[in-house]
């Protein structure tokens, strides 16, 4: 199947690692320009390396920014727009603080709200009268299965991501006729540092996590990445305004 995005643009944040990382290979194994945007400008270049190792031709830019930091973001994502449309966003960012409901603190949920909420807005915000202008656009969240099923010790998670289902079903159909799609992705269990997080926390999340999927196995970044590199092209013209589980049947709800 062409996807049909070699001549697009794309901001991958999040992505100098993990899922981001998967994502924004995908992206880059198509032909599309990708910006790769996270904290540390050596994360991003290690992320650069490691793309062009299978993908020597591949159209790879770097962004260093906090997408805690509105201004940072304003002035940052900005300068980019100033040479020439991002055509696809995919929200992404670290994992939010996690632990039981009773012991986060409102500061916890502050930094949630932030990293992967607030972000969202302002990002969307930024990028999409371009998107308007031009009547194409991807949008692509990722969020967490913690989203429609509760995962122990991640309620700040849980409780940004179903926020985030019902942001995206209404700015999809606000925008749906400008040609924009407006996606998330329910990530399952995906080998990451976020993972082994995880792992520190509660002994045997791993192992847990990995039983409950369909599969057997906990699933890889550039399993995420496929998918998203179809939600986000030109062959993808019929999805928008949902919640896309990439999890090897790990959630149990129908
Ligand atoms: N792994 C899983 O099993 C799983 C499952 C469901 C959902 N998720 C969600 O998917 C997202 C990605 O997970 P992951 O496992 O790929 O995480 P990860 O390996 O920790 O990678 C996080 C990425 O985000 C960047 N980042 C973190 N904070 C940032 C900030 N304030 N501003 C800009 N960039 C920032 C990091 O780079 P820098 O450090 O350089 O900033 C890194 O590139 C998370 O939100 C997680 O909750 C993961």
């Amino acid at each position: 199947m062409d996807l049909n995005i070699s001549d697009r643009r794309a901001l991958v944040t999040g992505g100098s690692q993990g899922i981001g990382l998967g994502i924004a290979t995908a992206l880059a194994a198509e032909g599309t320009e990708v910006i790769i945007a996270s904290r540390s400008l050596e994360n991003i270049e290690r992320a650069i390396v490691s793309i062009r190792q299978t993908h020597p031709q591949a159209k790879l830019f770097g962004c260093a920014v906090d997408l805690r930091d509105e201004q940072n973001v304003r002035q940052k994502i900005g300068g980019l727009l100033s040479e020439k449309p991002i055509d696809i966003l995919i929200n992404n960012v670290g994992g939010p603080p996690a632990g039981p409901m009773t012991t986060l603190p409102l500061s916890a949920w502050d930094t949630g709200y932030q990293g992967l909420l607030r972000s969202v807005l302002i990002l969307t915000e930024l990028v999409l009268p371009s998107m308007q202008k031009q009547g194409w656009g991807r949008l692509l969240t990722i969020t967490s299965t913690a989203a429609k099923e509760r995962i122990p010790n991640l309620p700040i998670s849980a409780t940004f991501r179903a926020g985030l289902t019902a942001w995206t079903k209404n700015l999809a159909k606000e925008v749906g006729r400008a040609g924009i799609l407006v996606n998330n992705i329910l990530p399952g269990p995906i080998q990451t540092s976020r993972l082994d997080e995880l792992e520190k926390k509660s002994p045997d999340f791993y192992r847990s996590m990995q039983d409950e999927t369909a599969i057997g196995r906990i699933g890889k970044p550039d399993e995420i990445g496929r998918v998203a590199a179809f939600l986000c092209s030109a062959a993808n013209t019929f999805v928008t305004g949902t919640d896309v589980f990439v999890d090897g049947g790990y959630t149990r709800s129908y």
